[in-house]
């Protein structure tokens, strides 16, 4: 049971919703009484059943992955994105073994892929997928992994496609952010659809002492950022983003191609960035060149705390890096917003100008003949077929 949406703001054909919260985590026993939004059960599996979950994961314990597979509903294909090491322990082996054994228990429909697979590289070579590939095989990076997982999922024709971190201790919230994405898409009746869940609090398994965050060091600063870039554009205030690095976040397959994507941990900033660009600056209301509709944008918090791996300040420092890059280089960033990115930057030690994102475009490509060949010649993508 969700909150029912009831503000939104609109640029151009995008409209982005405030935050919604979870009211129930389970509806059981409900008559249907309050203004909320609840979705019966038999709709709910329908969603479920034309939707992928992504999980992409680099060289996190097995048990964490393991964890987070067996909290999503059975009847979702699971596609496990991996970038994991080969040498000199190959981790990637153990992972496909888990995946293996979890399909021989449970036959739900399970696909494991390693990112770095060479087919990949021949398989996209020409496409416009092409500067994905360095050396012959596709970067590495968490978007690169993530839009292997969105070619997958509509090359098996799949119609929404969500996105779930490896590293999550608490598989009840991995539950919850599936069924967060199935009422989510349900709630929408749009085409072009994005969930993006905020979690109530987060915290890191570093020590015993965890500290539950209301919001991300990261997400913090390039909210406030965009919001202040969004505001000096529109000449409105605006506070409206509040999941600007929402690692946890869906899509419908019909958005995912037609939008452009980055690489690393510049992807989910600028899947907003790219959508304003795209859909909003300097155009009328409906001009969008790439869809017609109104593209809807929900922010839904979650129940459950988001308890994941502690990876240290360089790695923030990184990912700040990269997220400012995608305002900062966008029709956003204005020269106030640069100033207030660069002095972002410096509080973390960075005097250079944040990267610019590497962007990917996904509309020439036909998914199912790149999987096609993928399949037939690859011997390390692994399909588990539903039985
Ligand atoms: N396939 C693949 N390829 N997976 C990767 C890669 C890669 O190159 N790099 C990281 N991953 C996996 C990790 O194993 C983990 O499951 C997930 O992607 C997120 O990576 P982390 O390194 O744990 O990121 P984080 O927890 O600091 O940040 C997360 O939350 C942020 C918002 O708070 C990420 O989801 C960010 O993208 C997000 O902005």
């Amino acid at each position: 049971m969700i909150e029912s949406p009831r503000k939104f703001e609109g640029f151009g054909s995008i409209n982005i919703f405030d935050l919604i919260r979870v009211l129930e985590i389970d509806t059981l026993g409900y008559k249907g009484f309050g203004e909320v939004f609840t979705a019966n059960k038999d709709l709910l599996i329908d969603y479920a059943t034309r939707t992928a979950i992504v999980i992409p994961v680099k060289d996190e314990e097995l048990l964490t992955l393991e964890g987070v597979i067996s909290a999503i509903p059975h009847v979702s294909l699971v596609i496990v994105v991996s970038a994991s090491s080969r040498e000199p322990v190959d981790r990637y082996a153990d992972e496909v073994d888990l995946v293996r054994s979890i399909h021989r228990n449970t036959r739900r429909g399970i696909i494991i892929l390693h990112q770095q697979d060479p087919v990949w590289g021949e398989a996209l070579k020409g496409t416009s997928l092409e500067k994905m590939i360095s050396g012959g095989k596709v970067r590495s990076g968490k978007g690169e992994g993530m839009i292997l997982g969105i070619l997958t999922a509509a090359a098996f024709g799949y119609k929404y496609v969500g996105f779930i971190d490896s590293d999550n201790y608490v598989p009840g919230s991995a539950y919850e952010y599936a069924m967060i994405y199935y009422s989510g898409f349900l709630m929408s009746e749009s085409k072009y659809a994005m969930i993006r869940i905020k979690w109530p609090y987060k915290g890191k398994l570093a020590s015993s002492d965890i500290y539950l965050r209301k919001r991300g060091r990261v997400s913090s600063i390039t909210e406030s950022i965009l919001n202040y870039a969004l505001s000096l554009y529109r000449k409105y205030e605006t506070d409206i983003i509040k999941t600007a690095n929402s690692g946890e976040h869906a899509l419908t397959i019909d958005l995912a191609l037609k939008m452009k994507w980055s690489g690393g941990f510049a992807v989910e900033p600028y899947e907003l960035v790219n959508l304003i660009e795209m859909c909003y600056l300097g155009l009328e209301d409906g001009d969008c060149p790439i869809i017609s509709d109104k593209i809807k944008i929900y922010q839904i918090e979650s129940r459950n705390p988001h308890i994941h791996a502690e990876r240290g300040d360089e790695h923030i420092a990184d990912m700040l890096n990269f997220s400012l890059g995608t305002i900062y280089h966008s029709k956003l960033g204005l020269d106030q917003v640069k100033e207030r990115i660069r002095k972002a930057l410096e509080e973390y030690g960075i005097r250079d100008e944040p990267p610019r994102p590497r962007i990917y475009d996904l509309s020439d490509l036909e998914p199912t003949k790149v999987l096609e060949k993928i399949i037939s010649i690859s011997s390390d993508v692994h399909y588990f077929e539903p039985k």
